[in-house]
């Protein structure tokens, strides 16, 4: 049986009904730059994070991007950010004229270790941007107890983690509540995506919204009256739209991705050579990617696709490794619970749309590569 890693037409199928008519409402008003979706869209996204701003944008890389800008960075300011994670986390930083710096991850989490990150502060320090990997949330609240006393900016990527939560003092906390900025990525990939590219910040400080908003637009809140220098931003109206006809469905399927994961996970517990992702106990985990750390990854990888089994690597090369931050001057073994995760990684379809008979496939893949 084929198992492909993501299968988006088998979501097409499910929505189609819903999400044309909405596409085609914007066609019939010609309506393509911020039209009425764009707002409302952000309304709902700001809603499901806590939030009282949300501010579109043209991708998730933006959505990182801007806040960065708005911290209007001097060469030698420093953002710390973890280096196992999509290349956009630091080429944002590098971009908005700021110079990452790469700490550890936790072993079970994959997420930013916020001891590391306490060792990592130094005057220079403007930023933390932690990213809830795979859809499960870093830990928001050591990390602001880091941040919030030395004035530090907390920007959370939640690019991968639309909906998921965390238990801090007994409530639960959305991604995008807790940070001074949250951008969101509404890649196709994503639990929640467009058709194209596209991307939200949201944030509850009235006046950081106010500057997205123009960073977004050229720097100005008023056609033709530019009062900074920024850019052409802009989530699609048709985007936007899409989006909103999508909403009410990602709870149920990031319910459904956890339901599989439970599947999997049940599945693998008696495999030594596999260990099925720890969720940690405060979070409740969205699923976008389910991650396992297995041995003989590659060979593992190579066993499945002749099987026509689906999977992928997330990450293969942490970013402190890559050629483009070399004059940083990170050596291997300098972070290695990054660099041990980086060669033991392996993720396996986990969209809603899966049936048990396609799961029973992905297990039976694993199980028989080990056996
Ligand atoms: C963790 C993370 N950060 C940033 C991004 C960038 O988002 P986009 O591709 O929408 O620019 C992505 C996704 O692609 C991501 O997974």
């Amino acid at each position: 049986m084929n198992v492909p890693l993501l299968d988006l037409v088998a979501q097409y199928r499910t929505i189609k009904d819903e999400v044309l008519p909405a596409l085609l409402g914007v066609i019939e008003s010609q309506q393509f730059i911020m039209g009425p979706a764009v707002a409302q869209l952000e309304g709902e996204i700001a809603r499901l994070s806590h939030a009282r701003h949300g501010i579109g944008c043209a991708s998730g890389t933006d959505a990182q991007l801007l806040p960065l800008k708005a911290l209007e960075l001097k060469p030698g300011d420093e953002v710390i950010t973890t280096p196992f994670t999509f290349f956009a986390s630091a080429g944002t930083i590098h971009n908005a004229g700021g110079t990452p710096v790469f700490v550890d991850i936790e072993p079970g989490t994959f997420n930013i270790d916020p001891a590391a990150v306490e060792r990592a502060i130094t005057p220079r320090t403007r930023a933390i941007m932690p990213v809830h990997l795979y859809g499960q949330m870093a830990a928001m609240e050591r990390l602001l107890a880091i941040a919030e006393p030395r004035g530090i900016k907390v920007i959370e990527d939640a690019c991968q983690a639309i909906g998921a939560r965390r238990s801090v003092d007994g409530e639960w906390r959305l991604a995008g509540e807790l940070g001074w900025v949250t951008g969101y990525s509404f890649f196709p990939s994503k639990n929640l995506g467009a058709w194209g590219d596209a991307g939200m910040m949201v944030c509850s400080d009235d006046r950081i919204a106010e500057r997205l908003r123009k960073l977004r637009l050229h720097g100005g809140a008023k056609q033709y009256h530019h009062d900074e220098v920024g850019t052409n931003s802009r989530i699609d109206t048709l985007q936007a739209a899409g989006l909103v006809a999508k909403l009410p469905h990602v709870a149920d399927w990031s319910g459904r991705r956890r339901q599989h994961a439970a599947y999997y996970s049940k599945a693998f517990a008696g495999l030594s050579a596999v260990t099925p992702p720890p969720v940690d106990p405060a979070n409740e985990h969205i699923f976008h990617q389910y991650t396992l750390r297995v041995e003989r990854r590659d060979a593992l990888q190579a066993h499945l696709k002749a099987q026509g089994i689906g999977s992928a690597v997330y990450y293969p090369i942490p970013l402190h490794l890559q050629p483009c931050f070399a004059h940083l001057g990170y050596k291997t073994g300098r972070l290695p619970v990054s660099e041990q995760a980086a060669h033991e990684v392996i993720s396996l379809p986990i969209y809603p749309e899966l049936t048990t008979a396609q799961l029973d496939a992905v297990i039976a893949g694993v199980r028989g590569f080990y056996s």
